[in-house]
């Protein structure tokens, strides 16, 4: 195994308790935990909006809503799932079983220093970047040698289809600001209103993403959790998946992306729609096509671990993740 700038061994407790033992069945000993001041500022935006009755159901954690659903949806989304978004992300990051090999590797030697650009889709409630950012903020406040306090920039250009998640996304960054600049990272949001299924809309949302990204600016894609709408059929008892539809508008995304060599973390759940119909397709029809960014990984590897719930007091639920890490080839 090669040597990792940051090793497991390094994640520290704030993040990861690996002595953790539930005795769960199915899930392997240790324990994860949104970093703090996520925690308090999301429980702030449950008790801001209303939704502590709706945010207390621990049992519907690790799935989805499929698509765009209006303010409902959205409003649903963010009180019951958002933290289970958000925990797949850390999970997938910091990979404390060693199951995705090359993404903790990545998380300290992307978001190091300097200026990073994130397209951020779909953005939903922001959990994508907004879970990343937030672990690196830890890990600085940690004094993590492998996360100095130097300066970075990350610059969050987020496509959504749905205005009430872009909504939410904005109050979750406001929120999360003023304690991501006193880890030195200074985050600007971007945002637009995105149609996976338009060319024209995604050529859109290409063009404000590849506008930005000037000299040493690094290229970042963030893809979390779209499985549950574009790994569902088309019609029922139809072969034909949603992202067969949005097949044009994935590789028009990752033509740009091949073009500047950005690195990609794709983030989905371990459940059939993700590992079988959706990430499949992704590999094959969107990613195969291009031979400037490759995966790290041939297959879909799984990791599952238990998380602290932010919201019901001793209360935790299983995270789990699947996911392709996209690099350039040179
Ligand atoms: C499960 S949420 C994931 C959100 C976020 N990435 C996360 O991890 O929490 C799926 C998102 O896909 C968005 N969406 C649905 N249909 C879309 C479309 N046609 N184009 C772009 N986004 C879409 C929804 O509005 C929703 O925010």
């Amino acid at each position: 195994m090669s040597a990792q700038v940051f090793e497991a061994s390094e994640i520290p407790m704030s993040l990861w308790d690996s002595t953790h033992a539930h005795g769960r069945s199915g899930l392997p000993n240790g324990k994860l935990q949104l970093p703090v001041r996520l925690e308090e500022a999301y429980r702030q935006a449950i008790d801001d909006l209303g939704l502590q009755d709706m945010a207390g159901n621990i049992d519907d954690r690790d799935n989805g809503p499929v698509g765009d659903q209006g303010e409902d949806g959205a409003v649903e989304h963010f009180a019951k799932r958002f933290s289970g978004s958000c925990g797949r992300i850390q999970l997938y990051a910091l990979d404390p079983h060693h199951t995705f090999k090359t993404t903790r590797n990545a998380l300290a030697t992307l978001f190091c220093a300097g200026t990073v650009r994130m397209l951020d889709i779909p953005l939903g409630a922001g959990a994508g970047a907004v879970a990343l950012i937030s672990v690196v903020a830890q890990l600085r406040a940690e004094g993590k040698p492998v996360f100095p306090k130097l300066n970075l920039d990350v610059q969050v250009v987020g496509g959504d289809h749905n205005p009430h998640q872009i909504k939410l996304a904005e109050r979750m960054f406001r929120m999360l600001n003023p304690w991501w600049q006193e880890q030195g990272i200074n985050v600007k949001l971007e945002t637009m209103v995105w149609d996976v299924l338009k060319d024209e809309s995604t050529s859109d949302l290409v063009e404000m993403w590849r506008n930005g990204l000037t000299g040493t600016v690094v290229p970042v894609i963030v893809g979390t959790n779209f499985s549950g709408f574009l790994g569902g059929p088309v019609q029922a008892g139809n072969s034909r998946r949603w992202i067969d539809e949005a097949e044009s508008c994935l590789r028009q995304v990752f033509s740009v992306a091949a073009g500047r060599r950005a690195t990609t973390l794709w983030i989905e759940p371990t459940d059939k729609r993700a590992t079988q119909h959706f990430l499949p397709k992704l590999r094959k029809q969107v990613f195969e096509r291009f031979s400037r960014i490759i995966p790290t990984d041939q297959n879909n590897p799984t990791s599952h671990a238990l998380i602290s719930d932010p919201i019901v007091d001793q209360g935790s639920f299983a995270a789990r993740a699947s996911g392709i890490h996209l690099v350039s080839s040179i």
